[in-house]
């Protein structure tokens, strides 16, 4: 299969190819696309060195069959569409697509048949969303979601290479140059723009993607996201009310059992999910698991894991390995 990555010189990009490098994904052959910045760069994927290539209108016309998208919305909406008329599935990490009536929005774990009414593009979902859907699925499925309460400590990877370099530099007593505030040793109360009711768009995006993913269109949410000082894995508290009441021992059992769920709850032995442990892992970790005592069904949550990995990467190449197991390339299945 030929496998074109856009935005391949970013932090996300960069773990594409970590990911199909560790991964048996059926990889013949491998485009990287950038600005005109990164043209020439070299870089390295399952041993080899490819070249980076300048994005531009004709990157997709030599039979790319999957193009993994990670460089923005901007380039998203106009590069996109443009892929997809050449024959290539496109897998956006962006949020350009994602609420769009036709566009799939795919956790692996929770609704993979969706991959199958794409018309060319399929979008991952925004990384804090993807953690916690895939842990409050299992939950859903068999106690009824009816109300979310999610509150996120995210680190600055999920900002890109430049939320990195404001980290590492304010360590260091520099000023920021992505987050509008310093982040070393500091909390920010805003992920994205703010909107007209005062969430950001982050919190807009977790609630209206929750829904979307888990065909839940009346599903209560409310989000207040926050960035940490936190090179590597977003932190999630969520309390979530339940339509049915629920054993709690079941509860965690289901957990345990979930694809792609690992729980880690001793709290007396001081075990619960940490961002440094979850880096560079694929697994969403969940920990802390609670009775809500407040409602008459009800469970808290600790859900943490890598937002470059589970939240942008690993989803992705998911979906794309979805896509070759059902031999669903688009331009075999249009006529
Ligand atoms: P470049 O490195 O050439 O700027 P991040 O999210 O980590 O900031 O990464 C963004 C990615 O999107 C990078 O690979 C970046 O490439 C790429 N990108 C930014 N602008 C463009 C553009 N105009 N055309 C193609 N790729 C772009």
């Amino acid at each position: 299969m030929k496998i074109a990555v856009v935005g391949a010189t970013g932090a996300i990009g960069r773990t594409f190819l970590k990911v199909l490098s560790e991964r048996n994904f059926p990889m013949d052959e491998l485009y990287l696309f950038a600005s005109a910045r990164s043209a020439r760069q070299e870089l390295e994927c399952r041993g080899k060195i490819y070249k980076v290539e300048e994005l531009d209108e004709h990157s997709f016309d030599r039979g790319v069959d999957i193009a993994l998208f990670s460089a923005g919305g901007e380039i998203s909406l106009k590069y996109a569409p443009i892929a997809a008329a050449e024959g290539c599935v496109v897998v956006d990490n962006s949020s350009a697509w994602r609420m769009k009536d036709d566009v799939p929005l795919v956790v692996p774990e929770v609704n993979p048949e969706d991959i199958k009414w794409h018309k060319g593009i399929i979008a991952n979902p925004n990384c804090s969303t993807i953690q916690a859907v895939a842990a409050l699925w299992p939950l859903h499925r068999a106690y009824g979601v009816k109300r979310i309460v999610y509150s996120t400590y995210q680190a600055v990877a999920g900002a890109g290479m430049s939320g990195v370099r404001d980290l590492e530099e304010g360590l260091k007593g520099g000023a920021p140059k992505k987050f509008p505030h310093p982040i070393a040793g500091n909390c920010l109360p805003q992920i994205d723009v703010f909107l007209e009711d005062g969430y950001t768009k982050e919190e807009e995006k977790m609630i209206n993607e929750t829904r979307k993913i888990m065909h839940a269109p009346e599903l209560k949410a409310t989000a207040t996201c926050v960035r940490v000082p936190v090179f590597y894995g977003h932190s999630e508290s969520i309390n979530a009310e339940f339509e049915k009441p629920y054993d709690l021992a079941e509860l965690r059992e289901l957990l345990r059992n979930s694809p792609g769920i690992v729980v880690q709850d001793d709290p007396g032995a001081g075990i619960y999910p940490m961002p440094v442990n979850a880096a560079g892992a694929d697994d969403v970790y969940v920990g802390r698991i609670r009775r809500d005592n407040s409602v008459e069904s009800g469970v808290n949550l600790w859900v943490v894991s890598d937002s470059t990995r589970k939240g942008a990467a690993y989803n992705a190449i998911q979906i794309a390995e979805l896509l070759s197991k059902n031999n669903l390339p688009w331009k075999r299945a249009i006529n």
